[in-house]
């Protein structure tokens, strides 16, 4: 009976002891470190060229001038006239805000229409059928216009 007691306590006290010399370092000797969590990868900006484009893209000011006459005359001639010499629109020709306004304002114009007027907007945004590539062509045969 004793003897059994005895072990008991030896059994307690040896428990103790594991405890306790677990205490200062809980986790089992030979675990491998945790791996420190590498440094962010920093996403550095792709180039333009990897881009896809989704349409032809805008190139203000570099429209096509001969594409613009075509479009000009199916869209615009029956209001502007068929040498752009005015109608129920503006002549377009030797016109002074051509002239004047910049490529962007003449885009705008052709793009947003004239709120109140008989000019529409053009563009797709809009609610037009032109593609802005295209009202840029226009803009650029504005331009073949002026003298
Ligand atoms: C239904 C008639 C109509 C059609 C079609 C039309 N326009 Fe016009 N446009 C007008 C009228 C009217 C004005 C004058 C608006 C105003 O009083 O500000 C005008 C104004 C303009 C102006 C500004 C001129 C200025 O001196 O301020 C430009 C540029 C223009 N139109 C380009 C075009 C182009 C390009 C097309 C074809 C894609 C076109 N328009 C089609 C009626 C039309």
């Amino acid at each position: 009976m004793a003897l059994r007691r005895a072990c008991l306590m030896m059994l307690i006290v040896m428990l103790g002891l594991l405890a306790a010399g677990c205490y200062p370092d809980p986790s089992p000797p030979n675990l491998t470190p945790i791996p420190t969590l590498a440094p962010p990868v920093i996403l550095t900006p792709v180039g333009a060229a990897a881009v896809i484009p989704t349409a032809a893209p805008r190139q203000p000011g570099q429209g096509n001038a001969q594409d613009g006459q075509a479009l000009f005359a199916a869209n615009c001639a029956a209001c502007h006239g068929a040498e752009a010499q005015g109608g129920v629109g503006p002549a377009l020709k030797n016109n002074q805000f051509i002239k004047t306004a910049g490529n962007d304002k003449i885009f705008q114009t052709i793009a947003d229409g004239r709120t109140g007027t008989a000019m529409p907007a053009w563009s797709q945004a809009k609610g037009g059928k032109l593609t802005d590539a295209q009202i840029d062509n226009l803009v650029a045969f504005l331009h073949t216009l002026q003298q």
